[in-house]
């Protein structure tokens, strides 16, 4: 879990897909699913966002005006609140929804018949389901139902992290480019004029190996590696002192994102994957109804729902 709380507790997003350019929270076709989905409720309903991070799918629940309480649980060590401190407006909406960090969605700490509907966006399929389907079923109420989307192994958010995965697992083997630009700026770490020449030299190296990895990546791998690399190439830049900590800070994230897409990866169903979900829902006595979301035309999730029979 350590990929998710260095992710929640220090990028200032309140989505997993901050370089989607949904960051701010979600927009478009997406919010209005979800806009929708609260809509055909009668109101002052307990809701339950299931793998919550930052509180993406709350905030819009909260703003629905058709929650009484709204319950937020992360496995992640999840602060939303210390992070947006000083975002007024943000930190209101937040404070009121009841987060509950470091919980599993297999073991809710909340009694049998306690929530009218239990939501997710990209979240419960992190669970194991063996588990986490029983549990949900044990929270809802009666009449209570579950509306969940799901990573579709097809969708382009899956392949792109599967490029990600191949590319960070080049980059992160022992003496490849991330090493050479800390071998780089630990040589140069203390530049004097008279090293400057060789600094110069050295950078013109990196570079040109950056410019031949480049060229044997496909467009989506090669997109990934741009976005990567750039903030390297800014401490390369720096034409004072270079700061050996900082690259290795770089380095260090780049393992954490590396778990954090790979993870990603694990959790998105495949047809086969749905059709095993669709058994365990029925066995755990939901009648489930599911159908792929897709984006601008493209598979994007599935949108389970799950009504309690
Ligand atoms: C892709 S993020 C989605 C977060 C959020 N719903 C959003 O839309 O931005 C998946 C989240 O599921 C959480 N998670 C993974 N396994 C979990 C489990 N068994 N119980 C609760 N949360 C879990 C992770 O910590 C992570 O924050």
């Amino acid at each position: 879990m350590e990929h998710w709380d260095h992710y929640w507790l220090n990028r200032k997003t309140v989505t997993s897909f901050a370089n989607s350019g949904y960051d701010t929270g979600y927009a478009g076709q997406l919010a209005q699913f979800w806009q929708d989905t609260f809509a055909g409720l009668a109101g002052s309903a307990v809701m339950l966002d299931l793998g919550c991070g930052n509180g993406a799918l709350s905030l819009l629940a909260l703003r629905s005006g058709k929650a009484s309480t709204i319950l937020a649980v992360d496995f992640a060590a999840i602060d939303p609140c210390q992070l947006f401190a000083d975002d007024h407006v943000l930190l209101t909406e937040l404070k009121q929804i009841s987060f509950h960090p470091s919980c599993k969605m297999e073991a809710l700490p909340f009694a049998e018949h306690h929530v009218d509907l239990a939501i997710s966006q990209f979240g419960f399929e992190y669970s194991d389901i063996t588990q986490s389907l029983p549990e949900l079923f044990r929270v809802l109420q009666p009449n209570g139902k579950a509306v969940l989307l799901c990573h579709d192994a097809a969708s382009e958010i899956s392949l792109l992290c599967k490029a990600g995965i191949t590319v960070l697992n080049e980059l992160l083997k022992k003496g490849s480019l991330i090493d050479q630009l800390i071998d780089y700026a630990v040589r140069f770490a203390k530049t004097d004029a008279v090293q400057l020449d060789a600094r110069r030299e050295y950078n013109k190296k990196l570079i040109m190996a950056f410019q031949q990895y480049r060229m044997g990546l496909n467009d989506m791998q090669a997109s990934f590696f741009n976005d990567i690399i750039g903030p390297f190439v800014s401490l390369m830049s720096n034409q004072s002192e270079l700061n050996v900590c900082d690259f290795e800070h770089l380095k260090k994230q780049l393992g954490f994102e590396l778990t954090r897409i790979a993870d990603q990866v694990q959790a998105a169903y495949s047809i086969q994957d749905i059709r095993r979900f669709n058994d365990h829902a029925v066995k755990a006595g939901f009648n489930a109804d599911i159908h792929p979301f897709t984006l601008n035309n493209l598979p994007f999730a599935w949108a389970i729902t799950l009504k309690r029979t």
